[in-house]
């Protein structure tokens, strides 16, 4: 067995800033006034906005393309559009940037930090991989640009199995920074050679193995969609390998992976383990079907820093302006262009 990685600096938690979450009181028409300003600004300075699931409902409504992290990875990449409103935390934007050298990638709020990219410095990553010579680096897309920039994978939690599994069995893999994730990941691709570093999203970390044996008590007939960043990922896989949980009926998907998966499934209700932000979206498209949250606390206060007058000033000024240095960048994309070619 591996030894396990000894952290030396600060505990996780404080790490970074939970930003207070504002309680908005705009009115329906401020909002659809807000929203018209926003798309004319955006046609004046030949912008796109890309909105992540989590976002608030209203940021989602007004964006060009809502998705997961590999999806909006996607649309930057193909965008022709001089400038990016990311919608999102600061490593997607980064990730943007990685990708889009050439263009002005905004981020509406600089406070839209995300605790799990947090988790795992660039001296962090050094020291572990000291430690294993030769190992492969996967990093998990909620990572820095400079940790991208040592890795040489990266994934999303849509195509981190295929990711570790085109790797050779005989590489040893280190996965960061999501030991949830990792440890998913390990048991569905049977690989005995990657370790997960032990760091976590502090939103995900608390939906538990309980509150989804709970759901499911109370509504036997329901589908579970579980997020691979959640505390309960591993002993959830375990239970459907046992038949504690039922296996047709329980998913591990990425967020974008659920829309798709509600699609093609005929049920009636859904569990729904991840971020709240999710079920606007789901409720929308899907209004004949029920969408419960497997932990109605689960709220991402990074995601919800943007909001409909932060995007306005940001396309009125231009700014805050996220860009990743172009060495970083350059040594980045090439773990960022693998991500963006195992689908
Ligand atoms: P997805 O890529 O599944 O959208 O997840 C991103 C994320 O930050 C989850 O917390
Ligand atoms: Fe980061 Fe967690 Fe928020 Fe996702 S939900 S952006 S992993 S803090």
């Amino acid at each position: 067995m591996s030894e396990p990685l000894v952290i030396s600096q600060l505990p996780y938690e404080e790490r970074y800033t939970l930003p207070a979450i504002e309680r908005l009181a705009d009115t329906p028409e401020q909002v659809l006034h807000k929203q018209t300003r926003i798309r004319e600004l955006l046609r004046k300075r030949n912008a796109v906005l890309l909105a992540h699931n989590y976002q608030r409902d209203e940021v989602q409504e007004v964006a060009d393309f809502v998705g997961d992290s590999l999806g909006l990875s996607q649309q930057a990449a193909r965008t022709e559009s001089d400038v990016i409103v990311f919608c999102g935390v600061h490593f997607m934007a980064e990730t943007a940037s990685i990708l889009c050298q050439d263009k002005t990638v905004l981020l509406p709020d600089l406070k839209a930090g995300c605790s799990l990219a947090a988790a795992l410095s660039i001296e962090e990553l050094r020291e572990w991989k000291a430690k294993y010579p030769g190992a492969v680096v996967v990093a998990y897309v909620n990572t820095s640009a400079a940790v991208k920039a040592e890795s040489d994978y990266c994934c999303t939690s849509a195509n981190a199995a295929k990711v570790v599994a085109s790797i050779p069995e005989d590489k040893e893999i280190l996965f960061v920074p999501d030991k949830f994730l990792g440890a998913f990941v390990a048991l569905q691709t049977k690989r005995k050679n990657l370790i997960a570093y032990p760091g976590y999203c502090h939103v995900h970390r608390t939906i538990r193995s309980g509150q989804v044996t709970a759901m499911l008590e109370s509504r036997p007939e329901i589908e579970l969609m579980i997020h691979p960043e959640c505390g309960c990922v591993s002993s959830c896989m375990t239970k459907v390998l046992d038949g504690t949980l039922p296996q047709r009926r329980t998913f591990f998907l990425s967020t974008e992976g659920m829309f798709r998966h509600v699609q093609e499934s005929p049920a009636k209700q859904f569990a729904v383990a991840t971020e709240i932000g999710m079920l606007h979206r789901l409720r929308i498209q899907q209004p004949d079907r029920d969408f419960l949250p497997v932990n109605p606390d689960a709220v991402c206060a990074f995601m919800k820093t943007i909001t409909l007058d932060k995007i306005l000033r940001s396309l009125e000024t231009l700014s805050p302006e996220i860009r990743v240095p172009a060495e970083t960048a350059r040594r980045a994309r090439r773990a960022v262009d693998r991500m963006l070619e195992i689908v």
